[in-house]
């Protein structure tokens, strides 16, 4: 099975980036992990960064009936975005939202989610661990799925 690892503005600044807020690890080196793992649990992945909010949106809708499952990190479009949102709800794919950092730990602007409302569940605060522990409830998740 296909799972679409999406991520959005500035993630690819990671490394360098507020490390006291974000770590140290790239966005390189968290897609190495996120690879290795979901080898381990029999899935394909698809990583993908974009600065633009309309790419985004494209590769979400484009996720409607070939991905078995979307993790979607939208950066600062998650507390913006009524675009993201609409696309996961017409996309159908099964999504888990994940935030290296703990928002709500953080300005009050980050505490709401648009896309929360189209996601299975979210994950934020534990880092790159995050998306691994993603990949692990979307195996669980889609067992039974054909793809
Ligand atoms: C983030 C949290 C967002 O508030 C922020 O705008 C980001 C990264 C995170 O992974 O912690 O860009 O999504």
């Amino acid at each position: 099975p296909l799972i679409i690892i999406l991520n959005g503005p500035n993630l690819n600044m990671l490394g360098t980036r507020q490390p006291e807020t974000y770590g140290r690890e790239t966005l390189a080196d968290i897609e190495h992990q996120c690879r290795a793992h979901a080898e381990g649990l029999g899935l394909t992945v698809e990583f993908r960064q974009s600065n633009h909010e309309g790419e985004l949106v494209t590769w979400i809708q484009q996720a409607r009936g070939r991905a078995a499952g979307l993790i979607l990190n939208a950066g600062a479009y998650t507390h913006t975005s009524v675009a993201l949102l609409d696309a996961l709800l017409a996309a159908e794919v099964t999504t888990i939202e994940v935030h290296l950092s703990n928002i709500h730990q953080r300005d009050s602007f980050r505490h709401h989610s648009y896309v929360a409302q189209a996601a299975k569940g979210m994950i934020a605060g534990l880092g790159s661990h995050g998306y691994l522990l993603a990949l692990d409830a979307l195996a669980r998740l889609i067992k039974g799925t054909p793809e």
